[in-house]
């Protein structure tokens, strides 16, 4: 991007927008046209976008659009959607798009169709999957696995711990199946103490099979294996890698035939729907990933073609940048209204904040304007017990997406009230409607509230969200919202012209623990010159461990 992005003509015509739209009122933009809610929505790939409780008129739209235009969203996706080396950090493309390309698809890296490669892995995946969830695939001891435990983090977890939690419903029940991902050591104890080794399979995810807290959780993970079983032989029928590392998974002591591949394409927050996505697969079974991977598809296909004024990816990532870059806001809250999609927030942490969380823009200059927001969130109606007073009432201003499903998977009625899904989905509908209308003084004077007291219940409102709807929690549907936030990402990354798809800032502290750990041993003194703080820490925790 050659001109500054706060000199190109939309900025600068969204900066004065924003002076004559910073005190409208939402109430005031619905009265003015009672079509509103009926307009101002998208659909794509079964999802439904509601996006008109936010503070913006149509001409605040055809600016951002016209933002979006101006910073190049529609050539940097196909830049990406034709494996252009987009990640210039790490001189890498960036095609976790190729992932969930039909058999028979054709994408290019290097002068070489990557689609085959992908269904040879998912293949092989489905293979696997399938002699293990009918009992085929036995132990060391003959025993069928009944057990699996998924060991990875970041981008080798989140994504498979949040689809496992969301397509619980489909999954295959008499399999136990876990995630560790905390380097301490008590993630690791508590999700096998009730387990028998024999019955049970170790996924070691890891993208590049050297991340310290992946290593140590496998290698305890072994120990723990085999001292039951007793064999060095056992380590072959009791562990499986995902991994672009073939070397490293070697040395570690997996038969390479037991490791699933992906490719140096796929970022590791991205990499759900690769090989990283096997534990779903065994637990949900192959047909469902792939239901899955139709998901993905249908948004990527609805992102690269659907016009902007209607695309989902592109409306929300605009909203976005509106509030975080306009109206200052700090925050985004995304709130499923699902039991079942409850670590898709802690998912979205890291692959918007990991992604977008940079100063520097591709041009090597720090960035003068806002970039990532805090991503944050919980499963309504919980969090509305928890923390929706602030949204409501407090000083700052959050927008939020609510998310919600028009049938439920566990229809569940209420002895003596309407079903359980007709609760929840009417705090969805009500919460939208405070947030944005509030409730004025007069009418809470109206209700005979002592005047001295009415000013702590009014509602200013004016808080905006998005709705999206989708009738049922599906694998579909579940890869086109993921998709969704993805595609989210990186039209917020391009308009902020930073690279979404390095993660440089988690690489120091990495570094400075990998130093540290050998001075933490007893009798050694602190090698480095850390500052004083750090080596009275150190000192402590030494005398005291
Ligand atoms: O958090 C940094 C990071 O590199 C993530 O991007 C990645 O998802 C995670 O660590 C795990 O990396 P790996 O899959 O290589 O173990």
């Amino acid at each position: 991007m050659s001109t500054r992005l706060t000199e190109m003509p939309a900025w600068t015509a969204l900066t004065s927008h924003y002076r004559m739209m910073k005190d409208t009122l939402l109430a005031d933009l619905f009265a003015g046209d009672d079509r509103r809610g009926e307009r101002l929505n998208a659909e794509g790939a079964g999802l439904y976008l509601d996006y008109s409780k936010n503070r913006v008129t149509d001409e605040t739209l055809k600016l951002l659009l016209a933002l979006a235009h101006e910073t190049g969203v529609e050539v940097k996706r196909d830049a990406m959607f034709a494996g252009q080396r987009i990640n210039v950090t790490e001189n890498r493309a960036v095609l976790h798009t190729a992932l969930r390309q039909p058999r028979g698809a054709t994408v290019m890296v290097d002068g070489q169709n990557v689609v085959p490669d992908v269904h040879e892995v998912l293949d092989r995946m489905a293979k696997f999957a399938d002699a293990l969830r009918a009992g085929q695939w036995a132990g060391f001891t003959g025993k069928p696995i009944k057990n699996i435990v998924n060991i990875g983090i970041g981008g080798s977890d989140l994504g498979p711990v949040m689809a496992y939690e969301a397509l619980k419903h489909y999954a295959q029940r008499d399999l136990t199946v876990r995630f560790v991902s905390n380097v301490d050591g008590t993630d690791l104890v508590e999700k096998t103490r009730d387990l028998d080794p024999a019955e049970t399979l170790f996924i070691v995810s890891s993208k590049t099979f050297t991340t310290q807290e992946t290593m140590a959780n496998a290698s305890s993970a072994r120990a723990w294996l085999l001292a039951a079983l007793n064999d060095e032989a056992a380590v072959a029928r009791h562990f499986v890698a995902v991994s672009t590392n073939a070397d490293a998974v070697q040395k570690f002591g997996i038969d390479t035939a037991n490791m699933f591949g992906f490719w140096d394409w796929v970022g590791g927050r991205y990499s759900m729907d690769s090989a990283i996505g096997l534990s779903l697969m065994l637990a949900i079974g192959p047909d469902g990933f792939t239901e899955l991977l139709a998901g993905f598809h249908e948004m990527d296909e609805h992102f690269r073609t659907a016009p902007l004024e209607k695309n989902l990816p592109v409306l929300m990532g605009m909203l976005g940048v509106w509030y975080n870059n306009f109206f200052d806001a700090q925050s985004h809250a995304v709130l499923p209204y699902d039991q079942y999609l409850q670590f898709f927030p802690a998912y979205l942490q890291q692959l918007d904040m990991e992604s977008n969380g940079k100063h520097i823009t591709l041009d090597g200059q720090a960035v003068d304007y806002q970039t990532g927001q805090v991503i944050w969130g919980q499963p309504g109606t919980n969090g509305q017990h928890a923390f929706y007073q602030l949204i409501h009432q407090g000083t700052k201003l959050i927008p939020c997406d609510f998310i919600g499903f028009c049938q439920t998977l566990n229809p569940l009625p209420t002895p003596d009230g309407p079903p359980h899904h007709d609760l929840l989905m009417a705090n969805v509908f009500a919460q939208t409607e405070a947030l944005a209308f509030g409730k004025s003084l007069d009418a809470v004077l109206a209700e005979g509230v002592d005047p001295a007291l009415a000013p702590h219940r009014v509602f200013d409102g004016n808080r905006p969200t998005n709705t999206l709807l989708a009738d049922r929690l599906t694998p579909r549907t579940l890869g086109a919202l993921i998709a969704l936030y993805e595609h989210k990402v990186f039209v917020q990354g391009a308009v902020w012209n930073i690279n979404s798809f390095d993660q440089w800032g988690v690489e120091l502290g990495k570094v400075l623990a990998g130093k540290i750990v050998p001075e933490l041993k007893a009798g050694a003194e602190p090698q480095l010159a850390h500052d004083s703080s750090t080596n009275t820490l150190i000192r402590r925790y030494r005398d005291r461990r």
